[in-house]
């Protein structure tokens, strides 16, 4: 595996690794890809086996162009209300951390939907990721570059350490800005369903479109309609524990477990219970804050603790606590996307 830059040269690069059938992990706003070209099965084979991901958990394509869209989905085939809503979000929040499930075309290969009638289609904002699907073939399928069931990757060294020589190159972009992945909406039926809450927030979707389905049915745990709605994923290695604020505060000290706040205030509430109780309290080497500051509670608090959450939990794991205790995030803003990931996790 070779690391590449976000430079020009080095993107044509990985781009003609990319024709060529290979695998390049490249940053993208949420968190980082795993990609290889959406219409060679090949490739698609060589991200399921990378990634130990089983062939049941279809993949994202991910296009640099909005007339690409009609590469991957048949958009005409849906009835006119449906239609005008792709429309509507493709206008306002694409590029971004918006996926669509959308009727697939014929073309793309069966082993990117896993046999589903429907693909998943994502424009991401970052430049890295759009050049290299414009240098490719413009359509590069991609999950996140993470072995399957693990924490996603914010960095391209939590890349490297994951997959390794699984991959061929690496474009290191630096830290991906969102932290989560993007919200995946299905669009084939009416009203659209939120699948996976992600980076694009269910109210900024609603603004342009009207009511869409939230409340994920029931998670089974084979063959899901989409994945990521797995009850166990996006998991640490430890034992995680979730909890609202009150109880995270009152909580005692444990030796040897980790401490993950959403915010300070909570975490010098704690740390006051604890002082008496347990004087080593100090060593903040397992003590860790999604958000700095004293204004806890609003929408961009939950985007500074999307930014941290996969970076501090692959921190976490590095330092092998016997358990983790997390604080539940407020639900405003991308804290739908942090809950869902910290709950995920806390079932493992
Ligand atoms: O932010 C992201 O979406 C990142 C970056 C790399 O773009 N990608 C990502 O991919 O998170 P992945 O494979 O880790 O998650 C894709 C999710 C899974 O939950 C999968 O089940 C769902 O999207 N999905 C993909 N195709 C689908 C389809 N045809 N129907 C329903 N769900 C689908
Ligand atoms: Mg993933």
């Amino acid at each position: 595996m070779r690391t590449l830059t976000s430079g020009d040269e080095d993107i044509r690069i990985a781009a003609e690794a990319i024709k060529a059938g290979r695998l390049v992990a490249f940053p993208t706003e949420t968190v980082y890809g795993l990609g290889g070209d959406a219409f060679n099965v090949s490739a698609l084979a060589r991200i399921f086996e990378a990634k130990r991901r089983p062939r049941f958990d279809p993949l994202i394509v991910h296009i640099a162009d909005l007339s690409a869209l009609d590469m991957a989905a048949d958009v005409g085939s849906l009835p006119p209300s449906l239609r005008a809503k792709v429309g509507a979000l493709c206008r306002n929040l694409w590029p971004g951390p918006l996926t669509l499930v959308l009727p697939k075309q014929p073309s793309v290969p069966d082993l990117a939907t896993s046999g589903l009638p429907a693909v998943a289609v994502r424009f991401p904002s970052h430049p890295a990721a759009q050049k290299l699907i414009r240098y490719a073939t413009g359509a590069i399928a991609a999950p996140s570059a993470n072995p399957f069931g693990y924490l996603s990757p914010t960095k391209a060294s939590h890349v490297q350490e994951q997959l390794g020589e699984r991959v061929d190159f690496i474009i290191d972009g630096g830290r991906a800005g969102i932290g989560v992945e993007s919200t995946v909406l299905d669009l084939t039926e009416e009203p659209p369903r939120i699948l996976r809450p992600g980076g694009a927030p269910c109210e900024a979707i609603e603004a342009i479109i009207g009511h869409v389905e939230t409340g994920s049915p029931p998670a089974p745990q084979t063959a899901p309609h989409s994945p990521g709605q797995l009850a166990s994923h996006y998991a640490p290695k430890a034992r995680l524990f979730l909890h609202d604020a009150n109880v995270m505060a009152s909580l005692p000290f444990c030796p040897g477990e980790a401490y993950l706040f959403f915010d300070e205030k909570t975490c010098g509430a704690w740390r006051a219970r604890n002082a008496r109780n347990a004087p080593h309290v100090g060593g903040d080497e397992r003590i860790f804050t999604l958000t700095h500051g004293a204004d806890e509670g609003t929408a961009d608090k939950t985007l500074e603790a999307a930014a941290n959450l996969f970076d501090i939990l692959h921190i976490i794991d590095n330092i092998s606590p016997s358990a983790i205790h997390a604080q539940k995030s407020p639900d405003s803003g991308l804290g739908a996307a942090i809950n869902d990931r910290l709950t995920r996790a806390a079932r493992n």
